[in-house]
């Protein structure tokens, strides 16, 4: 049977299911789930296995919040032997279909990291026969599909594929990002990735570079002001919490002991709007809107926090006010969320207007 596997964060399985079943009825495209509690791992199950491709084609990952990637199973779950695995799942795999690049997955688990081991010392002989076979063809094909062998165990494997141009980058969706020494906090991977994730690297010389003023809310003790910082950024750090000395050194912060949702900027030539406050996700929701409307910033990236029960449900009511709001001053914009892999508890999200804000608030 067919079915599409999404990778996410163990534990949120059941937002991944609800949200893809979701987004698959709105595309007509009917089946059921089967979740593993905690294995990061969903399937949804196909009614109709040719539906897989076209729902790829149809719904950008992008616009999932809870998957990380995602394929449309080519196999059934493979037995691996214990010798001459190579071999069988060549033969598994058949040759009628060719692939641009292979992905060696496993769970996001502590049984998987023990098992990666495992898949990199196959993956060198294993890319040899496929590429051996042309199953696997020339890298660097953009429009060709990605081949995913996800490694449930040493015995167990499955493989499906995905689209390269709607696909993630990164292995099992995960950017591997290395902590800056310099950095006042752990947090600061946050915004790392979200930059990463949010804005295209060919244009980050014009929206994520050198000269912008950008506000950080919730800023203590510096982890995302770190990141502005170091991209050339004048900074005002908003919270009654101390700022790292470090960063206070550089000249390019200002930092304000206040709260942040009183702060206004005096001039309307703040560019990014950061914020990092721990607080109910609706306020925040709310307060970005304004920031964004009233034209106090270009670009803005925030967290929702999570609440324990019924979170796909809460983050679609956030973006929603968000939505209702632009959509009342008619404003395009750009509105985009992710449950990113250095962010456990939140739900990161990126919202800029496309059109100039209204002039009447
Ligand atoms: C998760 S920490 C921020 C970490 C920071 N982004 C970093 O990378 O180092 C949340 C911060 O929000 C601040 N905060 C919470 N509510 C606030 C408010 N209403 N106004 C200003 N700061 C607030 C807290 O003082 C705390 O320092």
């Amino acid at each position: 049977m067919t079915a599409i596997v999404l990778y996410c964060r163990p534990g949120f399985e059941k937002e991944c299911g609800a949200e893809i079943q979701e987004k698959a009825s709105w595309n007509e495209v009917y089946g059921y789930l089967e979740l593993s509690k905690n294995q990061g791992v969903v399937y949804f199950h196909l009614n109709k296995p040719e539906e897989g491709e076209v729902l790829m084609e149809k719904i950008p990952l992008r616009r999932l919040i809870f998957a990380r990637q995602w394929f449309v199973t080519v196999t059934e779950k493979i037995d691996l032997p214990d010798y001459n695995r190579v071999e069988a799942i060549v033969e598994a795999l058949g040759t009628e279909w060719q692939y641009a690049d292979l992905r060696m997955e496993t769970p996001d688990t502590n049984d998987g990291k023990e098992l990666s081991k495992f898949c990199r010392k196959l993956a060198v002989p294993l890319r040899q026969a496929l590429r051996k076979e042309k199953i696997l063809t020339e890298k660097g094909n953009k429009d060709g599909a990605v081949l995913h062998a996800l490694f449930l165990s040493g015995k167990e494997v499955i493989f499906g594929f995905s689209l390269a141009l709607n696909t993630s980058p990164h292995v099992m969706g995960i950017p591997r990002l290395k902590f800056p020494n310099a950095a006042p906090s752990r947090s600061t991977l946050k915004l790392d990735e979200a930059f990463l994730y949010f804005i295209p690297k060919e244009e980050w010389d014009i929206r994520l570079t050198s000269g912008m003023n950008a506000v950080d809310l919730g800023a203590a003790p510096g982890g995302w002001t770190y990141q502005l910082v170091r991209r050339g950024m004048m900074v005002t750090s908003i919270d009654n919490g101390p700022m790292a000395e470090s960063l206070m050194e550089t000249g390019q912060v200002k930092h304000r002991t206040m709260d942040g949702f009183k702060y206004v900027p005096q001039k309307k030539n703040v560019y990014w709007l950061v914020c990092d406050m721990i607080e109910k996700p609706q306020r925040v929701a709310k307060l970005m809107s304004e920031w964004l409307l009233k034209g106090l910033c270009q670009e803005a990236i925030f967290n929702l926090k999570l609440p324990m029960k019924g979170r796909y449900q809460q983050v679609n009511d956030d973006l929603q006010t968000m939505k209702d709001a632009f959509s009342l001053h008619n404003v395009k914009y750009e509105l985009f969320a992710k449950h990113l892999y250095y962010d456990r508890e939140e739900v990161t999200v990126h919202a800029r207007l496309l059109s100039p804000p209204p002039t009447d608030i």
